[in-house]
């Protein structure tokens, strides 16, 4: 089954008002489409007679090395697509030996995430997405709540300043979670509400020095999420970044900025190898990871996707999107004489219509 079925199956099985708010993007959903329309203007140009039947995906990431170069992306409230909602998500990141970013707007605490990660793998690698709040107090308390649970990196989604306008959820009057719901993470917090979709803090009053300020306060590896300019890239790693995530937010945020895949190449350029960079938006094809990772990428997220496979099968469904992920990724770099992902450089991928 590829992801685009696993995606249809999803869609017949959950009710239109969590279907939209996850399928859904911003103001005409023009990025939401642009992402993935991006990856079929780039080719694969092949290799020839220097393949291995012995090949390595692994990839070293902040925290630790995982299996394969494909990550889960933080999405919020997994309940509302699955009973089971995060905890699933973990158990099967974990046994596919993949890295998951559980985020601030989960339905399950990170503590719970990451205990049921621990269930199924015994180096279970789970993130922490945060964004920070203009209140010092309540960014570390959410920076503890992720260090005391177990989590080996930070991310700190930085394109975020507002909320997005979501199109859909507004049509559909979904502001708020149903009852029984809450953003568990922010239960409890200095100042906070009781865990509602308004009290995911999201400000843009926060600035570099406050991204510094995170770094300072934490011996984890911090990475920022939703860089698509190569300056903010640049200012990233010089405070301190231990990763570099090209994101637009899977075109939830800003409906007029370029594909994630389309502004790789100059982020990576910029980075220059100093810290890994990751890409996400779009990604549905083991032959998108091969194209992102010839472009500069060290690994991908998936957003979408893993709700999907959540949906469609719980636990089972997220081991099947990872597994079908890195057996066609696998697959791709076979076809393409590659034995390690490194062996994908600049002039593996090619624009269509283009000459090389
Ligand atoms: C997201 N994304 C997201 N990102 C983040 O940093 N914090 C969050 O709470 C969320 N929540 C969220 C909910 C849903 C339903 C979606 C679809 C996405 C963005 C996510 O991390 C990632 O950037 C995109 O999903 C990547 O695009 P694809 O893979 O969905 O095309």
């Amino acid at each position: 089954m590829t992801l685009r079925e696993l995606h249809e199956t999803a869609r017949k099985m959950l009710d239109p008002v969590p279907y939209d708010y996850v399928a859904g993007g911003a103001g005409e959903e023009r990025v939401l489409a642009e992402n993935e329309q991006a990856f079929d203007r780039y080719l694969l140009l092949p290799r020839v007679l220097c393949g291995s039947e012995e090949r390595d995906t692994a990839v070293d990431l902040p925290g630790g090395r995982r299996a394969a170069p494909v990550v889960v992306a933080p999405t919020a409230f997994h309940r509302l697509v699955h009973p089971d909602g995060e905890r699933a998500t973990a158990r099967a990141a974990a046994a596919e030996g993949a890295v998951m970013v559980t985020g601030t707007a989960a339905t399950t605490a990170v503590s719970e995430v990451v205990a049921a990660a621990r269930e199924a793998a015994a180096d279970p690698a789970v993130w922490f997405q945060l964004y920070l709040h203009p209140r010092r107090e309540v960014t570390e308390a959410l920076v503890r709540r992720a260090e005391e649970a177990g989590c080996t990196a930070l991310v700190v989604t930085v394109d975020s300043p507002v909320f997005g306008r979501h199109t859909r959820d507004l049509r559909n009057g979904f502001t708020d979670l149903p009852p029984g719901h809450a953003a568990e993470n922010m239960r409890d917090l200095p100042g906070a509400g009781p865990g509602a979709l308004t009290d995911i803090p999201m400000s843009p009053a926060v600035h570099w020095p406050d991204f510094a300020e995170t770094v300072r306060s934490t011996s984890l590896p911090v990475l920022v999420k939703g860089v698509l300019h190569p300056d903010d890239a640049r200012l990233a790693v010089e405070h301190g970044a231990a990763g570099v995530i090209v994101s637009n937010h899977g075109g939830r945020q800003c409906d007029a900025v370029p594909a994630t895949v389309d502004c790789l190449p100059a982020i990576a350029r910029v980075v220059a190898g100093r810290v890994p960079v990751l890409l996400d938006g779009g990604v549905r094809r083991g032959s998108d990871v091969a194209v992102a990772i010839a472009l500069g990428a060290t690994a991908v997220g998936v957003g979408r996707p893993v709700m999907w496979g959540l949906a469609a099968e719980g636990e089972a469904g997220v081991r099947r999107v990872l597994a079908t992920l890195r057996d066609e990724y696998d697959h791709t770099l076979a076809l393409c004489g590659g034995r390690r992902n490194t062996d994908l450089t600049a002039g593996s991928a090619v624009r269509k219509g283009g000459t090389w």
